[in-house]
C-alpha cells in the first residue's frame, strides 16, 4: 500500500497537463512550482482546477487504499499513514527526478479520506486565509499552523503528529516563498480583501 500510495502521489499532474495539453513546462514559468497555484497562474483557471482536483484526488485515493484492502481496522493501516506516502510522492516524484510540489493539495486530499468534516474545516480555514492575505503561500503555511492546533479537538494523537510533521514540511517547502514575501514580490491572487481591478 505504501508503494502504491507513493506512486500515485508521484504523478506530477501539473507538469504533465502543462506539457501534454498546453505544451508548456510550468517548472520554467511563474514560481516554477508544479502545484495548483502555479498552474492557475501560468495555464489559467481550467488547468488550475483540473490540477487541484487531481492533486487532491491522489491523496484521497491513497488514503482510501486501506478501505480497498479491507484492513482499515489495523492501526498501521490508517488513511493518514498511507496518505503521507502519497504526499512524499507528490513532493519527491519518481517521475520528475525526485522533485515536485509543496504538498498542500495532496495533504488536503488525504484529510478527505480521514474525515470529510475535518476536510471541510481545513478548506474553510484555508479559503478564509486566501481571501484575507491574497497569498496562497501565506494561507498554506499559516493555515497548516491553525489546522495543527485544530487537530487537538479530534483527540487523535496520530492526526496531531502527522499534522505537526506536515506543518514543518510544508513551511520548509515554502522557503523560496519566504524570500519573496520578505522582498515584497510574492504574487497575490486577483480577488479577496482589498482587491481592486
Ligand atoms: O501550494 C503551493 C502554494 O502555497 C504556493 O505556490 O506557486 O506561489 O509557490 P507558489
Amino acid at each position: 500500500m505504501l508503494i502504491c500510495a507513493y506512486l500515485l502521489g508521484s504523478i506530477p499532474s501539473g507538469l504533465w497537463i502543462g506539457k501534454w495539453l498546453y505544451h508548456k513546462d510550468i517548472r520554467k514559468l511563474g514560481s516554477g512550482n508544479i502545484g495548483t497555484t502555479n498552474t492557475f497562474r501560468v495555464l489559467g483557471k481550467k488547468a488550475g482546477l483540473i490540477v487541484l482536483f487531481l492533486d487532491m484526488f491522489k491523496g484521497t485515493l491513497a488514503g482510501m487504499l486501506p478501505y480497498f484492502f479491507g484492513s482499515f481496522s489495523h492501526p498501521f493501516y490508517s488513511p493518514l499513514l498511507i496518505g503521507v506516502a502519497a504526499v512524499i510522492g507528490h513532493s519527491f516524484s519518481i517521475f520528475d527526478h525526485f522533485h515536485g510540489g509543496k504538498a498542500v493539495a495532496t495533504s488536503a486530499g488525504m484529510v478527505l479520506a480521514y474525515s470529510p468534516l475535518f476536510f471541510f474545516i481545513c478548506w474553510l480555514v484555508f479559503g478564509s486565509l486566501v481571501y484575507f492575505t491574497r497569498m496562497v503561500s501565506v494561507a498554506s503555511m499559516l493555515g497548516m499552523v491553525i489546522i495543527f492546533g485544530l487537530t487537538f479537538f479530534f483527540h487523535d494523537g496520530l492526526l496531531s503528529l502527522i499534522a505537526f510533521i506536515l506543518t514543518c514540511f510544508i513551511i520548509y517547502m515554502h522557503r523560496d516563498n519566504f524570500k519573496r514575501i520578505k522582498a515584497g514580490t510574492e504574487s497575490k491572487v486577483p480577488f479577496g480583501f482589498g482587491y481592486r481591478k
